[in-house]
């Protein structure tokens, strides 16, 4: 019987296509041809030379030789899952975007990760966590790509080189491989205090998170929503767990490590495939588009900040249910690629510096990850919706485009009515007015105040999750070789809280300094805790 997926015209049709890798009832080269033999070399006479004319041995090996692609230059250790997303409507309100409106069931695909470590490091590490989503909605792919820590360490992208070389294994000996225990992290965070909100959350209970499952997933910057009038609202994406927000303690972490690196991966993977299905609700926090993009005086330009829940509540916008494992990890998990870029119309952009820059990044490296430009045409990165456009050629192009006039408009292919706008379901970019000024390389006045936020953040936690605090600046400032450097974090700990300082001085032998700027007068946000907080999900 010959190769069932080939029509009769003898070219693959559509969905044949991707299952023509394991076709077929017979082994065969990637060209079709049966084999006989795949366990030895050809030789001449059984213990004579391999022979070079073994063209069935170089295919084999070479294409080995291939199978690997570099690993993600963050965020390299991750774990996917299928899914689906069902929108209440509840944001029809405030965009247009068609998979938000009501009762629109769209699939998605979900990476988790953590950040710093390599491809096969340990899951239960003390770290960020990445948490990205694909929507494969009827108007194009929209990607959340998102953290577990609703902050950055950075306000401008210019400075992630920078964070990530000083958070990832000193270059010499490649060491520590995915902690932050180590003398560079520390440097970078203490010289740059902007650092100190997403340091704190993570020497908190997020750091380590006990499931995937059981985490909080944050847009992190402030996002802009259209309406179909044109009216606009910021606001910022919070993903709440149903199962709760839970963390593991410092001991179990690292018992975990030695027992089961593969926790975290394995966890979602069993919950998933004994129907427990995780699920959580996207909400939203919005906020009036003024032109200074503030509210209540905190910069919603600035990633560094969080909006707490008490003065803008999260409102639940639909439901998220992860409910199928990947079949292949290498074709799904290891080739999906993400890009804060892939936006759909209803959802724009702010000015966020550090958004900015990750508007070129991810494309950018994906070039690099996934050999040449046409990686939106692998299987786990293709849209939902039809698409036209007119990219052509490149390396691993698999499209077989038609026409002889990639160009618009021509006289030649057909005209394509893209230009009419709105009313066409297009993508248009929000006409804000952009703020005139001097071209300068400087950070405007209100992403100066780097201790406020934190010290609102410890003031949050409740008795325990302070404790875990304190035991984790101990812990991790202990295995730091340089005192000039633990004597510099301590200062930066001063000017958020004099308990959270002279606690962690003790605990290191060391004098605790007195604050350098004045301790901010800020309520706290019950909502930041894991004890007191998270959302009335039922
Ligand atoms: C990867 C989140 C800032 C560059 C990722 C991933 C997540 C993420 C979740 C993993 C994607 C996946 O699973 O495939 C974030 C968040 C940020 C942030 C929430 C700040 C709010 C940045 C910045 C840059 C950057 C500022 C660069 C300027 C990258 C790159 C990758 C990546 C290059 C690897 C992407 C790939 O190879 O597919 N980021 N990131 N990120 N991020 Fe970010």
């Amino acid at each position: 019987s010959g190769p069932a997926t080939v029509s009769p015209t003898g070219s693959p049709t559509g969905a044949d296509q991707a299952r023509m890798a394991q076709s077929g009832s017979h082994l065969t080269n990637a060209q079709g041809t049966r084999l006989h033999d795949t366990d030895h070399s050809l030789k001449a006479g059984p213990r004579g030379p391999v022979l070079l004319q073994d063209h069935h041995l170089r295919e084999k090996i070479m294409h080995f030789d291939h199978e690997r692609i570099p690993e993600r230059v963050v965020h390299a250790r991750g774990a996917g899952a299928h899914g689906v997303f069902q929108s209440y409507g509840t944001a029809s309100a405030v965009t247009k975007a068609g998979f938000l409106a009501p009762d629109v069931e769209t699939p998605v695909f979900v990476r988790f990760s953590t950040v710093v470590g390599s491809r096969g490091s340990a899951d239960t590490v003390r770290d960020t966590r990445g948490f990205a989503t694909k929507f494969y909605t009827s108007e194009g792919v929209f990607d959340l790509v998102g953290n577990n820590i609703p902050v950055f360490f950075i306000q401008d992208a210019i400075k992630f080189p920078d964070v990530v070389h000083a958070a990832k294994p000193h270059p010499d000996r490649e060491i520590p491989q995915a902690q932050s225990a180590h003398d560079t992290f520390w440097d970078f965070v203490s010289l740059h205090t902007e650092a100190t909100h997403h340091t704190l959350f993570f020497m908190g209970d997020r750091g380590i998170p006990r499931s995937y499952r059981m985490m909080e997933g944050f847009g992190v910057h402030t996002f802009r929503l259209v309406d179909a009038e044109g009216k606009t609202t910021l606001v910022k994406f919070h993903w709440k767990p149903k199962l709760g927000v839970h963390s593991l303690v410092w001991d179990e972490a690292q018992l975990i490590n030695g027992n089961d690196p593969d926790f975290h991966r394995r966890d979602l993977a069993d919950a998933i495939e004994s129907g427990a299905y995780p699920q959580w609700e996207l909400g939203i926090q919005t906020f009036p588009d003024t032109p200074d993009q503030t509210f209540e005086g905190i910069d919603l330009l600035d990633p560094t900040n969080i909006v707490p829940e008490e003065l803008a509540p999260v409102q639940p916008i639909g439901l998220m249910t992860l409910n199928r494992n990947p079949s292949n990890f290498f074709a799904e998990t290891e080739q999906v690629a993400f890009h804060v870029g892939h936006l759909v119309p209803g959802i724009d952009v702010t000015d966020d510096p550090l958004l900015a820059g990750r508007l070129f990044s991810y494309l950018d490296t994906q070039i690099t990850r996934l050999g040449g430009p046409n990686f939106p045409q692998l299987p786990i990165n293709r849209p939902h919706a039809p698409v036209n456009d007119m990219l052509r050629d490149g390396m691993h192009q698999t499209a077989v485009h038609r026409g002889v006039a990639p160009y618009q408009p021509n006289s030649l292919d057909g005209g394509c009515p893209f230009t009419a706008g709105a009313d066409m379901g297009a993508y248009i970019e929000t006409p804000v007015t952009v703020p005139e000024g001097r071209k300068v390389r400087e950070a405007p006045e209100s992403f100066s105040d780097h201790f406020s936020q934190p010290r609102r953040f410890w003031l949050s936690m409740s008795p325990v999750e302070r404790e875990h605090i304190i035991g984790a600046y101990t812990f991790e400032l202990g295995k730091c070789y340089e005192e000039a450097i633990r004597k510099r974090t301590l200062q930066v700990l001063a000017n958020i809280d004099p308990e959270l300082c002279s606690r962690v001085a003790d605990g290191l032998g060391l004098p605790a300094p007195e604050p350098t700027v004045p301790l901010a007068d800020v309520e706290p946000s019950p909502a930041l805790s894991q004890v007191g907080g998270t959302w009335p999900v039922d």
